[in-house]
C-alpha cells in the first residue's frame, strides 16, 4: 500500500526534487507550500498541492489529524544574509514554523515520522578539521544555523519526553536543476547563467576554499531512505542526524575548471577580493549516513554538472526570444 507523504517546500528547489522522488517510488505526497520563493512549475504532477503557509490551521490540522505517514519538512526562509538582516523573521520561519509542526504531530493519533531538512554547511562551525562527522561541536554563524540546530534541538526533545519519530539530515551544499541562484550553493547556479550569458565567472578570494557539492537527485533519495530506515530511537541531539554530502572537498576553483567543461566554454575566470569572514573549508562526512541510512550519492560532479548545466541552457533558451535562439545554442 501507498504511504502519504506530506512535503512542506515542494515547490522549491530540493523540495520539488523530494516530491519527484516519492511519487516514483509509487506514494502518495501532498505538497504544501506558500510560494514565497517556490516556483508553481517546479510542482511535479501527480500530487495534491495545498498552497498555504505551513503554520495554517488547515495543514496542522491535518498533521494533527495524523493523514501522514511521513513529513519531509523543507519549507524555511533559506537565504543566510537574510537571516543576519531580520533574525526575528527568520526564526519566525525557521524556528516556529518547525515546532508548529511538531506540536500537531504530538497531538496525532498514529505516530509519523518527521525528517527535517537541516544543514552541514552552517551548524559546524568554522573552527573543526573538515570532515565533520555529526558529534562534532556545533558552532552556527548565523542565525540561520541558529535556527535550524535549534530545530534539531526541539526535535530530540520531542523525541525523547513525547516519543516522536524525527530524522533531521544535514544537508552540504545543494546543487542541480531548479536551483535559484539565492541558496547556499547558488554558486553553481550563477556560474551556468553566467556562462550562458558569455560572462566572466568571478571567484572571491583565491578560490581555494572548498565545499561539498552534493547532487539535487541524490539528497532526494535520501529523502527517501530516511522515511523508511530503522533507526535507533532518538535520544539527543546527534543521535539521529545524518549528513548528506558526498565526503568530497572540491575548491571553487575546480568548481568552475569542472562548470566550464560540462558547459563545453571557456569564459574568463576572475578573481574578486576575498569575503570577510567566508568559511575556508568545508565538507561533510558520510559515513554515518552510508550505514543508517543505506543512503550513499550516486552522481558524480561532473554527472551532476552536466545534468545542472543543461537544465539552465534548455530554460534560458526556452525564454529567450525566438530571434535569439540560434545564439542560445551556440552555448549549450
Ligand atoms: N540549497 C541548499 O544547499 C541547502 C543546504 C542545506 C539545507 N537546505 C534546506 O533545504 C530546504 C529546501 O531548500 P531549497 O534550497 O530547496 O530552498 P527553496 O527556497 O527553493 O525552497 C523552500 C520552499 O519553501 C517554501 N516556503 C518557505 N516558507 C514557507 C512557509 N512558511 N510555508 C510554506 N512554504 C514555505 C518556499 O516557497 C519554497 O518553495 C530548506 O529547509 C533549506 O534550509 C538547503
Amino acid at each position: 500500500m501507498s504511504r502519504r507523504i506530506l512535503v512542506t517546500g515542494g515547490a522549491g528547489f530540493i523540495g520539488s526534487h523530494v516530491a519527484d522522488a516519492f511519487l516514483a517510488v509509487g506514494d502518495a505526497v501532498t505538497v504544501v507550500d506558500d510560494f514565497s520563493s517556490g516556483r508553481r512549475e517546479n510542482v511535479p504532477g501527480g500530487v495534491e498541492m495545498v498552497e498555504a503557509d505551513v503554520r495554517a490551521p488547515q495543514v496542522l490540522q491535518r498533521i494533527a489529524s495524523g493523514e501522514f505517514d511521513v513529513i519531509c519538512h523543507l519549507a524555511a526562509q533559506i537565504d543566510v544574509r537574510k537571516s543576519v538582516a531580520d533574525p526575528v523573521d527568520d526564526a519566525a520561519r525557521n524556528i516556529l514554523a518547525s515546532l508548529g509542526l511538531l506540536e500537531a504531530m504530538r497531538q496525532s493519533p498514529r505516530r509519523a515520522r518527521l525528517v527535517f531538512s537541516s544543514t552541514g554547511g552552517a551548524v559546524y562551525g568554522d573552527f573543526i578539521t573538515p570532515p565533520a562527522a555529526e558529534p562534532e561541536p556545533k558552532d552556527p554563524e548565523s542565525p540561520y544555523g541558529i535556527a535550524k540546530l535549534s530545530v534539531e534541538y526541539y526535535m530530540a526533545y520531542y523525541a525523547r519526553v513525547h516519543g516522536l519519530d524525527t530524522i533531521a539530515l544535514r544537508y552540504a551544499n545543494v546543487y542541480g536543476p531548479r536551483q535559484d541562484p539565492h541558496g547556499e550553493a547558488g554558486v553553481v547556479a550563477i556560474f551556468c547563467q553566467r556562462i550562458l550569458g558569455g560572462q566572466a565567472l568571478t571567484v572571491f578570494g583565491d578560490g581555494a576554499q572548498t565545499r561539498d557539492y552534493v547532487f539535487v537527485g541524490d539528497v532526494a533519495a535520501a529523502n527517501v531512505c530516511a522515511a523508511s530506515a530503522a533507526v535507533p530511537a532518538a535520544r539527543k541531539l546527534d543521535s539521529r542526524a545524518f549528513n548528506i554530502g558526498t565526503g568530497v572537498p572540491t575548491s571553487v576553483n575546480a568548481l568552475a575548471a569542472a562548470i566550464q567543461q560540462a558547459a563545453g566554454s571557456s569564459v574568463p575566470v576572475e578573481f574578486g577580493a576575498a569575503r570577510p569572514g567566508e568559511q575556508q573549508r568545508s565538507w561533510v562526512s558520510i559515513a554515518k549516513a552510508r550505514e543508517g541510512l543505506g543512503w550513499s550519492p550516486a552522481v558524480s560532479l561532473n554527472d551532476g554538472l552536466q545534468m545542472t548545466y543543461r537544465w539552465f541552457a534548455e530554460r534560458a533558451r526556452a525564454a529567450a526570444p525566438t530571434d535569439a535562439r540560434p545564439r542560445m545554442r551556440a552555448h549549450a
